[in-house]
């Protein structure tokens, strides 16, 4: 995710605008930052790795002459962080004649770079951006091959709108762009397919930008683009066309009453819900990843004598349901390993014919990066899956995925969770094809249940937010929960508990569910709460016994099933039910959503601040 903004206006100079504009929505990416701004025929552009206020302290970024500019602040998810990966992006000209931004991933910025190095383009950056500005260069000088007819672009699309229309068809994925260009310099053209854009309207001009903070202290007329629109604005005017047949659309502007702070939360309370309800997207994002990262790790997974994860945390509840799914659709028996405990008991039996699948959102936690220092000494081979391009873990690690969740500000790991649970869900998937080990019929529903997590996880939202919010007020006052599941559903169980823990301060217990004769039982009493999470397969008929067990002592039993799972209600006290369709294996990623929400209404509840939890960090650096 990272964030776009520009405008032209008829009398300011854009470059300070643009700063602050961008300087809002830094929470949407925060690892390099640019602008670009056009006057007297010529561009003008400062841009770098860092943070905004770094890049400024070291280039200013006010000091760009012009009343029309494009800007762009970055979460890298093609090519690390660095000058010449931040947007915005050019094409060969030189000096430059078209600059680009762009939010989003182009699915298929590979084989069109080829295509156009092949007619002479030369690259300099490993973006996938870069290939639009590139593109609309290419269409923009192309005299028409014979057999194209003249012009066929309605009257009214000029020659770079043209170029840019063109441009747009070829792309794959999804996109929030804009460009502008020396050709046109009374222009900018931005467009959208799936990558929020709006639009903002003002006396003093017309602005563009992936979310309404970046123009709000400016102006509250916007209007929000549609998937498949691309829009001319000029200084006092703007047109919205249609991609497909270029057909003008007329959209009056709507006034909004958000505040600035608001709107950076889309107005949510707060950034662990506003994240929560992006899990569609970031899921959406994660199915976006390049096969080739995939099939070299899959590739090294395949080849290991003995694969060991390590992580903390929520991380580590991630490589705890992986190892579940390598063992079932891999199997490959894979050591999830808590990171801060690897030492102890891998360090010295860690060797040349280990590999160690790292995996943390921030790529920086010290516990994680300690493992992986010490089994590199041991001539281990390292595997990453982290959130964040440029991160320590990146450089540390043989191969690395990233698994393109955008920033996450609240400190409780959600959106990065269920992202690292797909990718690795992915990675099963592929090793299992490349092993020959289950078959093609299994392996493609297998893939056609992960592509429809998204929209399964979206639906569990809508359909059981407001049921999950009774839930928690019901239950604000109880002094601990138990989280029980069997096979994978443990490391969902833990899961839950975490998010309880660390949000609401509510000591809980996570366990097999197995393991509740063994001892736990015992602290059972009248109305205790006891969370059961029962997804469809192997283990729920056993499970149905355990929670006849904990029934028989009048626990107070709360299930979280799937949609119309009759026997499972008629045992539960309360239940919260989740799409049918998604493979046990598969069920962590759609059944800890309502754990998530639960978590976060009952911190609500108890009056806390959901992102800042008391003693926690988002990233831990220390040992
Ligand atoms: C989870 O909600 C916590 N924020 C924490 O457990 C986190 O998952 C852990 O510190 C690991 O962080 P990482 O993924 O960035 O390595």
């Amino acid at each position: 995710m990272c964030g776009i903004f520009g405008c032209i206006c008829k009398a300011d100079n854009v470059a300070p605008l643009i700063h602050t504009g961008l300087k809002r929505l830094e929470y949407r990416g925060y690892d390099s930052v640019g602008e670009a701004t056009i006057e007297d025929g010529k561009l003008f552009v400062k841009k770098d790795a860092g943070k905004i206020d770094e890049v400024h302290l070291k280039c200013n970024l006010d000091d760009l002459p012009g009343r029309i500019g494009i800007g762009h602040t970055r979460w890298a998810t093609h090519g690390a962080p660095s000058s010449v990966n931040a947007h915005p992006q050019f094409g060969c000209s030189s000096p430059p004649r078209f600059a680009v931004v762009h939010n989003g991933i182009i699915e298929n910025f590979a084989e069109l770079k080829r295509e156009l190095e092949d007619n002479g383009h030369v690259f300099k950056s490993k973006t996938d951006t870069e290939v639009v500005a590139h593109l609309i260069e290419e269409y923009f000088i192309r005299k028409p091959q014979p057999d194209e007819r003249r012009n066929t672009e309605p009257a009214g699309v000029s020659k770079f709108e043209a170029a840019v229309f063109k441009s747009l068809s070829r792309l794959e994925g999804s996109y929030a762009l804009a460009t502008i260009s020396t050709h046109e310099p009374d222009k900018i053209i931005c467009a959208r397919n799936e990558s929020p854009l709006v639009l903002g309207i003002s006396e003093k001009g017309r602005f563009f930008a992936s979310d309404v903070p970046a123009f709000l202290p400016l102006t509250k007329s916007a209007i929000f683009m549609r998937n498949g629109e691309l829009a001319v604005l000029k200084r006092t005017s703007f047109t919205i066309r249609r991609l497909s047949d270029r057909r003008i659309i007329s959209r009056e502007p709507k006034l909004l009453d958000w505040t600035p702070e608001m709107a950076e939360k889309k107005g949510y309370p707060h950034f662990m819900l506003k994240e929560i309800h992006e899990q569609p997207e970031s899921l959406r994002n994660t199915l976006r990843l390049q096969d080739k990262y995939l099939n070299l790790l899959t590739t090294f997974l395949d080849r290991a004598h003995e694969v060991i994860m390590v992580a903390c945390g929520t991380s580590y509840h991630a490589c705890l349901a992986a190892s579940y799914m390598f063992s079932k659709i891999s199997y490959l028996a894979t050591h999830p390993v808590i990171a801060s405990e690897f030492s102890e008991q891998h360090s010295k039996s860690a060797n040349i014919d280990s590999t160690i699948l790292a995996v943390s959102q921030s790529g920086e936690t010290a516990d994680t990066l300690a493992a992986v220092e010490t089994a590199r000494q041991r001539a281990a081979t390292i595997l990453g899956l982290t959130n964040v391009v440029g991160s320590t873990l990146t450089r540390v690690s043989r191969v690395y995925v990233v698994q393109q969740s955008g920033p996450e500000i609240g400190v409780a790991a959600t959106k990065t969770f269920t992202s690292q649970l797909s990718v690795l869900s992915q990675l099963a998937t592929q090793l299992a094809k490349k092993r020959g080990k289950i078959s093609t019929e299994e392996i493609d529903l297998l893939e056609e249940k992960i592509k429809l997590i998204p929209e399964m996880v979206e639906q569990t939202i809508t359909s059981q937010e407001s049921k999950i919010s009774s839930l928690a007020r019901k239950f604000r006052d109880e002094k601990c929960f138990f989280f029980l599941g069997r096979g994978i559903s443990v490391a969902t169980a833990l899961e839950a508990r975490l998010k309880l823990m660390e949000l609401a301060y509510v000591p809980s217990i996570a366990f097999p569910a197995g393991e509740s004769k063994h001892g736990p039982i015992s602290l059972i009493q009248p109305g205790f709460p006891v969370f059961f999470i029962c997804p469809p397969g192997e283990t729920r008929k056993t499970l149905m016994g355990n929670i006849s067990e904990m029934k028989a002592r009048e626990a107070n039993i709360i299930a979280v099933c799937e949609e119309g799972d009759e026997e499972i209600i008629q045992l539960a006290d309360d239940y919260v039910e989740v799409p049918r369709g998604i493979p046990e294996v598969l069920s962590p990623i759609t059944y800890v959503v309502p754990l998530q929400i639960f978590a976060y209404r009952m911190a609500t509840e108890k009056g806390y601040n959901p992102d800042m939890p008391r003693n926690l960090a988002k990233s831990v650096t220390v040992r």
